[in-house]
Order: structure tokens, then C-alpha cells, then sequence
């Protein structure tokens, strides 16, 4: 059963195809208007989101589905504590594909084990946003009409910003792409996406914290909000807050084919003045999510149409020796899941549900 936990469970080709569907949905909006009559689409938020969950219910909408689900866990079973695993199981039994964005990493990945259905990954914790990469993937797609041979400058959170991790992992596959990580020095990407993304390939990529001296390089902007609720130090959130904010004035030495993407919140990062600037396409991005989410739904379903076995735990995973206590990993709050942990090149052990390394 084919599920979406991490944007590498596409193919750059199986991606490409999702862009060309959502190409031929902008186009062709009727013909696509029937395609999930009689299907279900379950949504289980257990983290707060709008654009994200609406765009999921407003893509099953317009294919002709229709949507359950729940906002809030407070008003769902994991009030009363339940498992993420039996919370899937049982709603398998309602509906076709279900959607799940929780604030511990892993937790997709632990419900498509369990799920007799297709599970999409809404947002993990800090950790991967795969459907957020895809809206950002048809509006670097409708703007630069490639994936590669561009420069691209991440800024803001990239210590606890999913968005990134995902966009990173995405684009580093393509030939030519290099990367300016803007970032505060204690919120720079997390080693697991410096090793898995960066390293292996290699990608050519800086880290600074100087917005203003990146911006003339850059063929994409990618802005982030400094992701407050995931600070265990609220004053480090405050101190840091205003690290970045973009104005008019920075983007005068700009590119003018540069291209402004935000996953949205915006909360300061971005001055509201720079709405008006033709490069900003954070609005567009939005709406280009729905349109990859009404791709991805029908791709999922129509392969599960065929394929009803559980994907295979992958190879190489070792259990029962080493214990992760990321208080933020699924693992810290299902204690009857398995610690499950792979070795890297490097000859470190780290979770499989977080990825981060053993005592980290
Ligand atoms: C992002 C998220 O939830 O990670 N939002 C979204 O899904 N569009 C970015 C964020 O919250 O900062």
C-alpha cells in the first residue's frame, strides 16, 4: 500500500507526473470533477492548520469526494489516549485515504503501519512536510518551468521548520541546484539533512546568517516563520523572533526572475508591503497545494485500487538495542512502539521515526 510519509517516496519521475496531472487539472478543472465520487478522505489533525487541512478537504471536494475528520485532538479518542496505531486502524474502516499532521515526528509513518489505507503525511513535528513540497514544487514548476540548475536560498527556521527539511530532500535530486542556508547559527538544518540531502550527492551549499548578501544569487526565496512552538525556551524564541524580516528595500538587488515562496503563516518575516512585488508568489503556492493535493489523492487511491499489501518494514533496522528519548519522537509517548534505529555511513545510530542520532 503505497502512502506518502517523506517526499523521497516519490520518484523524481512519479513527482514529475504529479505535476503534470495538477497541470492538466488547472486546464482541464470539469474532467477531473468526478474522478473520487463515492470516496472518503479522512483528516486527522492533531496539530493546529488551515491552509494545509482546507486545501486537503477543498481537493477531495472538487474531485467529488467527500471528507471526515477531526482539528483538534481534543475532540477525537487521543483525549481519552489513544494510540496513533488504533486511532488508523479504525479509520480505515471509514474512509478510503486519510491525511494526518501530529506534533511528533514519526507519527505518519506509525499510522501507515497500521492503516489498511493510504496515509499522507500533513506535517510531522519539526520533521517533514512532504505535500507542503509538493505545493512548492508546481510553483517553482508554473515559475521556472525546471527543478534544476537553480539557486535557492532558505531562510529562517531551519532547525525546526519541516517545510525545509522536505524542499531540501526534493531538490537536491536534481542536477545543478545549489543551496544559501540562511539561517540564525542555532537554527541551522539538523545534521540528518546536512548527511542524508547535502553530503551524499554532493550538493554545493552555504550556511550564513546575511540575508541581504545572499538575496542577488538567488533564483528562489524561501522564507520561514521561526517556529515558536516547538522551542522548549520560550526566551530563545523571543530572541530570535525577529531574525529576518524581508522588505521592499532588501529586494532591490534582487533577480528579477527571483521568486518569493513562503509556506504560510507568515507571522513578521515577510513585510506585508512586498505583497505587491511580482515576484511574491507565496499566495499562489498556496492554491498551487490544492491542485497537487487532488493529484496525490488520485494517485494514492488508484494504486491502492491494486495493491492492498502493507508496504515492507524496510531492510536494516535495529530493534530492541538502542532507545531514543527525543521527547519529541512518536516513541516517547506510544511506549508500546518498538525503537527502531539504522546505521548510517558515518557509523551513527539513529531513529527511524525522527532521525535524530542515539542521545541527541
Ligand atoms: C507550514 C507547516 O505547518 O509546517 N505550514 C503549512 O503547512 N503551510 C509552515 C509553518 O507552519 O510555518
Amino acid at each position: 500500500m503505497k502512502s506518502l510519509i517523506d517526499i523521497l517516496d516519490f520518484s523524481v519521475e512519479e513527482l514529475q507526473d504529479l505535476v503534470d496531472t495538477a497541470m492538466q487539472i488547472i486546464q482541464f478543472p470539469l474532467a477531473y470533477a468526478d474522478r473520487c465520487h463515492g470516496k472518503k478522505l479522512a483528516t486527522l489533525f492533531y496539530e493546529p492548520s488551515t491552509r494545509t487541512r482546507l486545501s486537503f478537504e477543498a481537493a477531495m471536494l472538487e474531485l467529488g469526494g467527500q471528507v471526515l475528520g477531526f482539528s483538534e485532538p481534543s475532540s477525537s479518542s487521543a483525549a481519552k489516549g489513544e494510540s496513533v496505531s488504533d486511532t488508523a486502524r479504525m479509520i480505515s474502516c471509514y474512509a478510503d485515504i486519510m491525511a494526518m499532521r501530529h506534533p511528533m515526528a514519526g507519527a505518519p509513518y506509525v499510522a501507515s503501519r497500521s492503516a489498511s489505507i493510504p496515509v499522507i503525511n500533513a506535517g510531522d513535528g519539526g520533521h517533514h512536510h512532504p505535500t507542503q513540497t509538493l505545493a512548492d514544487l508546481l510553483t517553482i514548476y508554473r515559475e521556472h518551468g525546471r527543478f534544476d540548475h537553480l539557486t535557492v536560498g532558505l531562510c529562517g527556521d531551519l532547525k525546526y521548520g519541516r517545510t525545509v527539511h522536505s524542499l531540501i530532500a526534493a531538490l537536491s535530486r536534481y542536477p545543478g541546484n545549489r543551496f544559501i542556508l540562511i539561517s540564525p547559527e542555532e537554527l541551522k538544518v539538523p545534521e540528518y539533512v546536512r548527511e542524508d540531502s547535502l553530503d551524499p550527492y554532493p550538493v554545493p551549499f552555504e550556511e550564513t546568517e546575511d540575508l541581504e548578501k545572499a538575496i542577488p544569487e538567488l533564483d528562489i526565496l524561501y522564507m520561514t516563520r521561526i517556529q515558536r512552538e516547538r522551542f522548549e525556551d520560550l526566551s530563545r524564541y523571543e530572541a530570535l523572533k525577529d531574525s529576518y524580516i524581508l522588505t521592499p528595500d532588501k529586494l532591490k538587488y534582487a533577480k528579477e526572475e527571483m521568486r518569493i515562496l513562503h509556506p504560510l503563516p507568515r507571522v513578521n518575516e515577510i513585510s506585508v508591503a512586498v505583497d505587491a512585488d511580482p515576484r511574491a508568489k507565496y499566495f499562489e503556492q498556496a492554491l498551487n497545494g490544492k491542485y497537487m493535493r487532488m493529484a496525490l489523492i488520485l494517485k494514492l487511491l488508484e494504486e491502492s485500487a491494486w495493491d492492498h499489501l502493507p508496504s515492507p518494514e524496510p531492510k536494516d533496522l535495529i530493534r530492541g538495542e538502542h532507545i531514543c528519548r527525543n521527547p519529541r519522537c512518536i516513541v516517547s509517548t506510544e511506549q508500546e512502539l518498538p525503537h527502531l534505529f539504522y546505521r548510517t555511513e558515518h557509523g551513527q545510530y539513529r531513529c527511524f521515526y525522527c532521525d535524530l542520532a542515539e542521545g541527541q
